[in-house]
């Protein structure tokens, strides 16, 4: 198999993820990052042992060695980079969200399709093996129509008034914080699983930490902070929830917020159908919870020989062998690097796989919650 050339633009907390997955996968060269000095290039790239770091994402984008363009950056940037990247004829895997506004989305869905390339976003909690179980189960009918799907999606780690990110400057986040960072995971799993769509929401939206200390050095997601720098007001929200109608008619609901303690990345999700519930919670990600009316509840465990053959491949590790986060970002890099070893034309990715088209659905959510919460709590189509 020709081996292929994997560079990343953005090496700060989820950077360096993508980097494993990709590393994992055996037939990818990861070679060559990008930071936003040549500095900071050359030493992300030492210390993550990647052959070249370049001070800038377009002197990436020109070595020729580079086939996949990783988007890793702060959503301020996505487009930009993504766009620059499908004008060189690369292919993307953008982090989610795919833009920070939808009118940004929709032009990169009819840039990549223009370009002629493979274009992924990571939603990537698509990628569990018990994910993939418990959408296969809906789809064959294991649980009946679904009429209910909840769930939330909580971290603290934007509890305190020292804790500050990027996020929560509009500049650099876009002018939603939570839903767009977290609630978009939420919206995107719900839709996988259950294939039904979002069609309309009601949104409550609040900002829980109204000033916080911004930090007068840069920190990446999830750092300590230290406490020093200027009160700024923050006018993006840190919790927010969302009463959802599918397109079936199924209603549901959740949660998100990032100043919720003790939820480290609790994300649930809970379809509940004609038949039987399903329950799939991301902090306990090896089992998938059945419910039944007339008979015991399950638990099933993620061991390969109790999953559906479709799903079996997802699971890497045999039962009791616990599998995690960057276990199922692996999965999805697997689908996504198996369509550009193919070779053009591309085939199209595995439904594992969120599309460009996803992401702009995501982008769009996010848009018709931020105004159903403008508008006092109105229903708001999608
Ligand atoms: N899929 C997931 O589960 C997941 C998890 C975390 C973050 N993300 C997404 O990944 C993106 C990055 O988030 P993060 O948490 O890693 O942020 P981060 O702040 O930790 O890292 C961003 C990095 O980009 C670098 N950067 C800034 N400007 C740059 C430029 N011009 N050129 C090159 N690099 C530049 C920063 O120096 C930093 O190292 C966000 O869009 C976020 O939504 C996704």
């Amino acid at each position: 198999m020709t081996r292929i050339g994997m560079g990343i633009v953005g090496a700060g907390f989820v950077g360096p993820h993508h980097i494993d997955a990709v590393r994992r996968l055996g037939f990818v060269d990861v070679v060559a990052l990008a930071c936003s000095s040549d500095e900071s290039g050359r030493e992300k790239a030492e210390a993550l042992g990647v052959r070249k770091g370049y001070g800038s994402y377009q002197a990436l984008l020109d070595d020729p060695d580079v086939h996949v363009v990783h988007n890793a950056t702060p959503n301020h940037l996505h487009y930009e980079v993504t766009s620059a990247a499908l004008a060189k004829g690369k292919h993307v895997v953008s982090d989610k969200p795919l833009a920070m506004t939808s009118a940004q989305a929709k032009r990169l869905v009819a840039e990549a399709q223009r370009a002629g390339v493979v274009a992924a976003v990571t939603f990537n909690y698509r990628g569990n093996p018990l994910v993939q179980q418990a959408r296969i189960a809906i789809a064959r009918g294991d649980i009946g129509p679904p009429h209910f799907l909840h769930g939330h999606y909580l971290q603290d780690w934007l509890l305190k008034d020292t804790d500050y990110s990027w996020r929560l400057d509009p500049e650099k986040g876009g002018p939603s914080s939570a839903v767009a960072d977290i609630g978009t995971h939420w919206c995107d799993l719900a839709q996988h699983v259950s294939g039904l769509r979002i069609t309309h929401v009601l949104g409550d939206i609040t900002t829980v930490v109204k000033k916080r200390r911004k930090p007068t050095m840069s920190r990446e997601a999830f750092q300590e902070a230290s406490g020093d720098g200027e009160l700024v007001d923050i006018g993006v929200e840190d919790l927010a929830s969302v009463l959802v109608r599918f397109d079936n008619g199924a209603r549901g609901s959740f949660s998100v917020g990032q100043v919720c303690g003790g939820h480290k990345n609790d994300l649930v999700l809970e379809v509940c159908g004609a038949k039987a519930s399903l329950r799939w919670r991301q902090e306990d990600q090896n089992e998938l919870w059945i419910g039944h009316r007339d008979r015991a509840n399950e638990v099933l465990q993620k061991d390969p020989s109790l999953l559906d053959e479709r799903v079996r491949g997802y699971a890497r590790l045999p039962g009791g062998h616990q599998e995690s986060w960057a276990d199922a970002f692996l999965n999805v890099m697997r689908e996504i690097y198996t369509c550009v070893a193919a070779g053009p034309p591309y085939p199209a990715l595995s439904p594992v796989v969120a599309t460009f088209e996803d992401g702009f659905r995501a982008n769009r959510i996010v848009d018709a919650i931020l105004e159903s919460a403008a508008d006092g709590g109105a229903w708001t189509r999608v």
